[in-house]
C-alpha cells in the first residue's frame, strides 16, 4: 500500500514564516512530488477550541486565515484534501474509544502537553479536552489510515503517544490500525526558528513573529529590530553566529543564489559568517541581506494571499468539499474499526 500522508495545524492565529520552514514548505514538496495513495491537511478547529473553548470566536476568525496561509503557500486542493476537523464527525467516534486506551497517568506525562500546561498555566484545572488532545490527534491520524505525519519536532511525543494506541489497539482487537510516523523537515536548521527577540518561540502573544501576511514594512521593521550579539557594537568588533539571531533565520532561509544577487562580494553563507565571526562586518549589512531574502520569499505568497481574500466564499467552499471527502474517507476507516471491535451490530459497510 502507498503512503497516506496527513498534517494540521491549531487555527489560533495567522501562519508565520516558523511555519512556513517547519512545515508548510515540506507540505507543497511532498503534495508535488505526488509520492502518495493520499494526502490530507486539516484545520484542526475541534483541537483548537480545547484550550479555546471560551473564545469561539479566536478559533472561528482563524478558519479562514489558515485556509488562506495554506493555499497562497501552494497547497492545492487538487492535489490533497484540506478539510475542517470539526465537520468530520467520525473523528470524535474514534476518540470515544481511544479513551478507552489511556491511562490518566500516561496522558498527564505526556511531553508535548506537560509543556503546554505549564505555558498556559494548566494545573488539575486542565480541561479534560485539554489533556486528552493526542488521543483526539490519535483519532484524526488513524481515521484516514495515515502512516507518514509531517510535524515539527515539539509534536513527536504527541506521535509516540499515538503510536502506543495503535498498538494497544491492535493487541486487544486485531491488526487493524497503522502505526504512524512523525516526519520532520530535512534542514536541521529549520526545525526550531526562535521568534524575533532571539529568546522565545515564535508566539503571536509575544509579538515576536513574521507572519506570511506581512507586508513589506512590517518585514523591514521586526528583521531590523533582531537582536544579533549584545558584544558587537562596533563593526570592527569579532560577532557571535552562535545564537545570533539574523544568522538563525540566515541559516533557515539564505541559499547560496541569494548572495550573488543581493550580496556578490561573498559565495556563501560561510564566508558571511567567517568574516562576521573576525569583526569588520556591520549588522546593517546583515540584516539589509536577511530583508533582502525574507521580501523575495514573501511578495509571491503575499501577492496570492491578497487576491485568495477577495472571494472568501470559494475558500468556504474548498474547506465544504474536502470535508465532505473527507468524511467519507474516515466513514470507511470508522466501519472496520467498530468491525475490528465487534461493536459493527447492524453489519454496516
Ligand atoms: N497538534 C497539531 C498542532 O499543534 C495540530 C494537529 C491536530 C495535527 N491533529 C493533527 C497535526 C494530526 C498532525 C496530525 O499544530
Amino acid at each position: 500500500m502507498g503512503n497516506i500522508i496527513l498534517t494540521g495545524d491549531r487555527p489560533t492565529g495567522k501562519l508565520h514564516i516558523g511555519h512556513f520552514v517547519g512545515s508548510l514548505q515540506n507540505r507543497v514538496k511532498m503534495q508535488n512530488e505526488g509520492n502518495f495513495d493520499k494526502m490530507y491537511v486539516m484545520i484542526a478547529d475541534s483541537q483548537a477550541l480545547t484550550d479555546n473553548f471560551n473564545n469561539v470566536k479566536k478559533v472561528q476568525d482563524n478558519i479562514i486565515e489558515v485556509a488562506l496561509d495554506y493555499l497562497s503557500v501552494g497547497i492545492d486542493p487538487n492535489k490533497v484534501t484540506l478539510f475542517l476537523q470539526s465537520q468530520v464527525s467520525e473523528l470524535t467516534e474514534f476518540n470515544f474509544y481511544y479513551l478507552n486506551l489511556v491511562t490518566l497517568a500516561r496522558a498527564k506525562r505526556n511531553p508535548t502537553v506537560k509543556s503546554e500546561m505549564k505555558e498556559k498555566g494548566y494545573k488539575d484545572d486542565v480541561p479534560l479536552g485539554f489533556l486528552c488532545y493526542p488521543v483526539s490527534q490519535t483519532a484524526d491520524i488513524t481515521a484516514f489510515n495515515a502512516n507518514i505525519v509531517p510535524v515539527g519536532e515539539d509534536q513527536l511525543p504527541v506521535i509516540e503517544q499515538a503510536r502506543e494506541i495503535v498498538r494497544t489497539f491492535n493487541n486487544l482487537y486485531g491488526e487493524t490500525l497503522i502505526e504512524p510516523i512523525g516526519v520532520l523537515p530535512d534542514k536541521s536548521t529549520c526545525k526550531r526558528l526562535p521568534g524575533t527577540d532571539g529568546i522565545h518561540k515564535m508566539s503571536k502573544s509575544l509579538g515576536n513573529c513574521i507572519y506570511l501576511s506581512d507586508s513589506e514594512q512590517d518585514i523591514k521593521k521586526k528583521v531590523f529590530s533582531m537582536y544579533t550579539d549584545e558584544n558587537h557594537i562596533k563593526v570592527s568588533d569579532p560577532g557571535k553566529v552562535e545564537g545570533n539571531v539574523v544568522f538563525s533565520y540566515l541559516d533557515a532561509f539564505c541559499e547560496d543564489e541569494h548572495f550573488k544577487k543581493y550580496l556578490p562580494e561573498y559565495n556563501n553563507l560561510d564566508e558571511l559568517k567567517a568574516h562576521y565571526r573576525k569583526g569588520g562586518l556591520g549588522d546593517v549589512k546583515i540584516k539589509n541581506f536577511l530583508n533582502s531574502i525574507l521580501q523575495e520569499i514573501l511578495l509571491p505568497i503575499r501577492t496570492k494571499r491578497q487576491e485568495l481574500e477577495k472571494d472568501k466564499d470559494k475558500i468556504m467552499n474548498i474547506l465544504y468539499n474536502g470535508s465532505k471527502q473527507a468524511s467519507l474517507d474516515a466513514h470507511k476507516n470508522l466501519i472496520r474499526l467498530k468491525t475490528a471491535m465487534g461493536i459493527n451490530y447492524f453489519n454496516e459497510i
